[in-house]
């Protein structure tokens, strides 16, 4: 059996996202999620490294499950104590080598396996800032607490594409569905130009796919700011008109919070809950969690205004300046964009500190 693969090829070129180098992390206790990855390496070049439990040979399914439900229980009920999490083989990644990481697991008792979850306790911290995508299998449960555990423990991670989702349904039909899935990430190309999202006093960024509607969007902002008004719909989305159509590109997609489609060609909608429809994606908000996107968009109607912020240096020093204004940014503590106090910065990360502008750039 392979115990550790480390695979350095040569990297083919790609267009998009994956165009850079791609490590894919994955953990398989009954090899399903390893056939994936062998499939996997057979369409996109990628270095491969496998996470392995430090005690060999247990067995997490006998006793209904006993041990395999222990360990993800000692997770949920103590998620930050290093103890909570199995011991793994150590591995050794040098992470700045990295623009993109894959991670593959199984599903344990609906959240992500427990080793894979060791891995990333370890190591999620050094993935801020880079390309992250999940492939999760299980035999039919359904992965959202799987995402969500990848996300609390890669909290920088810029998530991209949907999680490629393999049960027992669909298994056999796995290679047509990556092959897809890799098609999408390969396409995954984010703009350079960020959304500026303004509801009242706040401002949001938002990170822009690049398609043909988010190109629309961005030539008819550089015109003018668009101001909208929306409204709640169906307890999981603010939905409004924007006056105008734009070139869709209509794709079945499960929404996020913090997703932003367009709807119709003409109805903008950002999403606080989830819903499957068929919309063309724009992009997500950045580093937002629920409780701040409804806060942030209110009950009920509100007016939401667009605008772009190239989040360069020169834009930054203005925001910065108009925080520095408001006394924001001053001291020693951090700040993002928004003027919010953060804890820590992911790599390439742009924030305030004592008024100027500065970008993390190593660890
Ligand atoms: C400890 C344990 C718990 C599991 N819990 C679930 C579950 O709650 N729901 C589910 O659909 N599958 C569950 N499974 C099945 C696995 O998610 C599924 O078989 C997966 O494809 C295994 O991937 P692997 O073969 O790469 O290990 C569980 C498997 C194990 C070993």
């Amino acid at each position: 059996m392979r115990k550790i693969l480390f695979l350095l090829s040569g990297l083919l070129m790609i267009s998009g996202v994956f165009a850079q180098n791609t490590l894919l992390v994955y953990y398989s206790y009954t090899n399903n999620v390893r056939s994936i990855v062998n499939e996997l390496s057979n369409h996109l070049d990628v270095d491969i490294v496998e996470i392995l439990p430090a005690e060999e040979g247990l067995r997490y399914e006998a006793d209904n499950y006993a041990i395999g439900s222990a360990l993800i229980s000692a997770i949920r009920d103590n998620p930050d104590d290093a103890e909570s999490y199995p011991a793994i083989k150590p591995v050794d990644i040098d992470f700045s080598r990295y623009d993109n990481i894959i991670i593959a697991t199984p599903l344990w008792w609906s959240n992500m396996a427990a080793p894979m979850q060791s891995f990333l306790f370890q190591n999620g911290d050094e993935m801020g800032g880079k390309n992250i995508s999940l492939i999760v299998s299980s035999a039919s449960s359904g992965i959202s607490s799987v995402v969500a555990d990848a996300k609390r423990l890669i909290p920088e991670g810029n998530f991209i594409e949907e999680a490629l989702w393999i049960n027992n349904n669909n298994r056999s039909n796995m290679p047509t569905l990556l092959e897809a899935w890799i098609r999408n990430i390969k396409s995954s190309k984010h703009m350079t130009e960020k959304l500026s999202i303004t509801v009242g006093n706040t401002t949001y960024l938002a990170t822009l796919v690049d398609n043909r509607s988010t190109q629309a969007l961005v030539a008819a902002l550089k015109e003018s700011p668009i101001t909208y008004k929306a409204q709640d719909y169906g307890n999981f989305e603010k939905v409004g008109s924007l006056g105008r159509t734009f070139p869709t590109n209509n794709e079945e997609t499960t929404t996020e919070p913090g997703d932003i489609v367009l709807y119709n060609g003409n109805q903008m909608v950002i999403f606080y809950g989830t819903n499957s429809w068929s919309y063309t994606r724009l992009g997500k908000i950045d580093n937002i969690t629920v409780d701040q996107l409804k806060n942030f968009l209110g009950d009920g109607d509100c007016t939401i205004t667009l605008s772009l912020s190239s989040q360069s240096v020169s834009g930054f020093a203005d925001t910065a300046f108009s925080l520095k204004g408001k006394g924001v940014g001053l001291g020693t503590n951090k700040y993002d964009l928004q003027g919010r106090e953060v804890e820590s910065c992911g790599t390439g990360q742009i924030y305030i500190q004592n008024g100027e502008k500065w970008m993390k750039t190593d660890k």
